[in-house]
């Protein structure tokens, strides 16, 4: 059974006291829910100051990026064991926004997924087509190119430590989501391309989420579908209202399927 698991990716916002603020109120909204994962990944700067306010509380600590060498001349850069040193539990991979603005490649995330291994963090690879890969049908041969790439030289005895996440890029803060059925064909492709490569018990174990523009309002859509295990959510993530709806919502349609 695959525990639910909504994680907040804060992308490039928050200064560290708004960021300790939010934190704060997350713990004291989420305290009384049950039955999911919840995670939240700030920027960098912040992440010892919402660690601090996560202590004793179930809300894991995640990271949006990292570097795949242990430490080094790499200017700029973040090492696994410094996160894992203020506390991060999550590491997010391969999110479209690298790969579109920083010039990420299959390859270093994977570099990236062996490095998390390495530091028992838990990586959130982001996959997804672009609109364009969209419209000309490519989807699935894109998501396939991903995920292969991503894991390759990972051992199926790992897969139950990796988090997928679907995030079709025009669907990424434009409030247009993928349709549940879009959703929901991307995510069986994902796992019978994770049952190809590692085995169909390592793909069952696998949590795949849904990315792009999940609000409180539409996030039931996605999570009751069979083989969406929660969300990654971006703007909503922001506000204690919205994330806190989410993952409401979530703990209510996982509940009432099981
Ligand atoms: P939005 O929820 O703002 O669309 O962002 C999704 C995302 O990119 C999370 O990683």
């Amino acid at each position: 059974m695959r525990r639910p698991f909504i994680a907040g990716n804060w992308k490039m916002h928050m200064t560290t006291s708004e960021a300790s603020g939010l934190a704060s109120e997350l713990v004291a909204a989420c305290r009384e829910i049950d039955g999911v994962d919840i995670a939240v990944a700030p920027p960098f700067t912040a992440l010892a100051a919402v660690g601090k306010a996560f202590a004793g509380s179930s809300i894991g600590l995640g990271a949006q990026n990292m570097h795949w060498e242990d430490k080094g001349a790499f200017t700029g850069e973040i090492a696994a064991a410094m996160l894992t040193d203020v506390g991060c539990r999550y590491v997010i991979l391969g999110h479209s926004e690298r790969r579109q603005f920083f010039g990420e490649t299959d390859e270093g995330v994977n570099r990236k997924v062996l490095a998390a291994f390495k530091h028992k963090l838990i990586p959130i690879v982001c996959v997804g087509e672009s609109e364009e890969e969209r419209d000309r049908g490519v989807t699935f041969v894109i998501v396939d190119r991903q995920v292969t790439g991503a894991l390759k030289n990972v051992a199926a005895s790992q897969m139950a430590n990796v988090v997928v996440a679907y995030e079709p890029i025009w669907a990424i803060g434009t409030g247009r989501t993928a349709t549940p059925a879009q959703a929901q064909e991307v995510h069986q492709t994902i796992r019978a391309k994770l049952a190809g490569l590692f085995g169909n018990e390592a793909a069952a174990g696998v949590r795949i989420l849904y990315g792009g523009s999940v609000m409180p309002e539409n996030a039931a859509e996605f999570v009751s579908l069979e083989g969406v295990d929660g969300a990654l959510v971006g703007g909503a993530s922001l506000k204690v209202d919205a994330f806190t709806g989410i993952v409401t919502e979530t703990a209510r349609v996982k509940a009432t399927a099981r």
